[in-house]
């Protein structure tokens, strides 16, 4: 078969914002999807969002929307956020999309019409959190064990699949394929669900008296279509399933990601529903740990910075993607902590990468006013173990992640970069500079600069926004093939090399504070009080903000236009450190509406916004208002 490459991540609930999570998997269905690109396959990457069902109805009433503006308004905010992080998704799905009801109705159609689903009548025990009944055997001490809340007794008819008719065809379809669901753990995991007990059959609608936002069922219009059932279909009418020749094409080679808190609903529900529409079953099943949060929790500067596009405006990037790849041992979790992220950062990026590359080319500027020295044949400067070193780490590389083993291919990587890193010291080129042992010098620097042409090529999936950047000053272009530097032949003699600038900024870890606090001096009992008349002159109200753009100049201030009720006025913000523009935009603030008119960079405020903070270096948190108070509200 020629090599193809389908990649997907779950189908994000839009009942929340983005978060650390979500951009984790999106960020590994990215590289893969780049990395396949580079070694010759056809990809395709798949993301999207996940809206029907109560959660998302409560979160649209607890958000003052409808749930189709509130969809509207999260699923976009998904989708821009990936954008804004370069992650190249080919298809974003919705579920509230036409084109994925049609495929829903007609696999519910396909699985009624062979006798897969009946109607029956059932009492359960249901979380609204997980939106499912729980066994007895699934609840803890009557709760549900995800949301720790307990569970209501409820009581319904409903349309059940009939899932326990392909137990036993599971059992033995995981069984005699050994990757179908990996890494082991997660397949031993589903095979002790399997084993364990007689599966029970899912119950998959919702009677509309009680959620009226789903799929209608295609052969009774009273009720709609459970969440996942709905959900899980995504991957497939995303493509086009029956007839699409997207379907043909990329079904059979599907890899989906997910994290471990949804195996049962992929490594159970998936597959049998699959079989029962007779479609083939997906190819892989990559399942994920956690990145645990508790300890960013506790790291004050990063408690805040769980919003993706915030950690990324932070710390770069690249920076983050590499400390993703590199950190998560794909299965097991991880720790997200602000030390850590650090420490990749400054260790591996900062000190083996862009140490690497700043010195070699500061050298070939300095022995040789940056034009791409030559190869003297004659004087080749250990250029064998160079190409050896290199077919190594591409080979120990590929195989990883073939076996999505990518912490372990990246180190594999970072290998033969501290080797040209030993490289430099041991040939010592300002040494030959000054014996003026111009071949071997020349040679020496361009087996670097070749060396670092190719590390690059294989990184780019991996630094999607520096790798170019190096490409450019090296005189290559951005998607140049694996095969034209793995030789470590692809430059060009006497080409000038171009700027990069610092490619990833060492940075500096919080102080800890000093251990002597600050010495208070006592106060007299009513100082600091003011009267209610002097807090009642503080015209505080509610505003939205309309337009957010960053001032020209000032990497500090944003220029905000907001609706304040009874006028449209600009403000100047100092939030541009913390805030992206259009992050504000929509937002409900408090605004100081009578405070005199200031002057800032040729714009004049008209009021401030009100944001807090506990300490004076602390970043400062925006106090957005809740979405039930009207604009022009005053605080009193
Ligand atoms: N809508 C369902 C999926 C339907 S797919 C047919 C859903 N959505 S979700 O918004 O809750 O996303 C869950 C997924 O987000 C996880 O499986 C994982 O990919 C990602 N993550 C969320 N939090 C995470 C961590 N703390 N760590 C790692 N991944 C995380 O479930």
């Amino acid at each position: 078969m020629d090599k193809r490459f389908y990649v997907t991540t779950p189908i994000y609930y839009v009942n929340a914002e983005p978060h650390i999570g979500h951009a984790y998997t999106t960020i590994l269905a990215d590289f893969l999807k780049r990395h396949h690109t580079l070694m010759g396959y056809d990809s395709y990457f798949l993301t999207g969002t996940d809206e029907h069902g109560d959660k998302i109805v409560k979160a649209a009433a607890e958000a003052g929307a409808r749930p189709k503006e509130y969809t509207d308004r999260i699923s976009s905010l998904f989708r821009e956020t990936w954008q804004k992080m370069g992650l190249g998704f080919d298809d974003f799905i919705r579920t509230t999309e036409e084109r994925h009801r049609k495929v829903v109705q007609s696999v519910l159609q396909k699985v009624y019409d062979d006798g897969d689903i009946y109607f029956a009548s059932y009492g359960g025990h249901y979380c609204f959190g997980c939106e499912r009944f729980f066994t007895e055997k699934d609840m803890v001490d009557g709760k549900c064990p995800d949301h720790n809340k307990p569970l209501e007794y409820i009581e319904e008819s409903n349309y059940f699949f009939r899932m326990s008719k392909y137990q036993a065809w599971l059992v033995e379809y995981i069984k005699s394929h050994p990757d179908f669901i990996r890494p082991e753990r997660y397949r031993n995991e589903v095979l002790a669900m399997l084993e364990g007990e007689a599966l029970e059959d899912l119950c998959i609608s919702r009677p509309k008296t009680r959620l009226e936002w789903g799929i209608t069922l295609p052969f009774d219009d009273k009720f709609v279509t459970y969440v996942w059932f709905d959900a899980l279909i995504n991957y497939v009418s995303a493509i086009g399933y029956p007839d699409d020749e997207k379907f043909k094409r990329y079904w059979p080679v599907v890899n989906h990601l997910i994290a471990k808190d949804i195996v049962k609903p992929h490594g159970i529900f998936w597959p049998t529903m699959l079989k029962a529409a007779g479609i083939e079953p997906f190819l892989h099943l990559n399942v994920h740990g956690y990145w645990n949060m508790e300890d960013a929790k506790m790291s004050k500067s990063l408690g805040n910075v769980v919003r993706p596009l915030e950690l990324i405006d932070r710390f770069g990037n690249d920076q983050i993607r590499y400390f993703f790849l590199r950190e998560m041992n794909f299965g097991a979790d991880a720790r997200f902590t602000e030390e850590a992220i650090i420490n990749r950062i400054n260790y591996d990026l900062a000190n083996d990468f862009g140490n690497l590359v700043k010195r070699t080319f500061d050298m070939v500027k300095k022995f040789f006013d940056g034009g791409i020295p030559a190869l003297d044949t004659a004087q080749t400067a250990g250029r064998d173990a160079l190409l050896a070193g290199f077919q190594e780490a591409l080979a120990a590389y590929t195989a990883h992640v073939e076996s999505f083993q990518f912490s372990v291919g990246i180190e594999k990587l970072w290998e033969f970069i501290r080797l040209l890193n030993r490289y430099i010291d041991e040939r010592k080129p300002w040494q030959l500079a000054k014996e003026h042992k111009t071949a071997e010098l020349s040679s020496t620097m361009r087996n670097l600069l070749e060396s670092i042409a190719a590390i690059v090529v294989i990184l780019s999936p991996v630094l999607n926004r520096t790798a170019p950047v190096v490409l450019a000053a090296l005189g290559l272009p951005e998607n140049t093939p694996l095969s034209s530097v793995s030789s470590l032949d692809a430059l060009t003699t006497g080409k000038k090399l171009g700027e990069m600038g610092v490619l990833y900024p060492r940075i500096e870890k919080e102080k800890p504070p000093s251990a002597e606090p600050p010495q208070k001096t006592p106060k007299p009992a009513d100082e600091g009080l003011i009267d209610i008349s002097e807090f009642a002159r503080v015209d505080i109200r509610v505003a939205q903000v309309i337009e957010a753009s960053a001032v020209e100049g000032s990497d500090k201030l944003l220029e905000l236009r907001v609706d304040a009720g009874a006028d449209t006025r600009t403000i100047i913000a100092g939030l541009a450190l913390h805030y992206r523009p259009e992050y504000l935009v929509g937002k409900k603030i408090l605004l100081v509406a009578n405070l005199k008119p200031a002057v800032l960079f040729k714009r004049t405020s008209h009021g401030m916004l009100l944001a807090a903070k506990k300490e004076k270096k602390d970043r400062p948190v925006l106090i957005e208002v809740s979405d039930d108070i009207p604009v022009g509200a005053k605080l009193s």
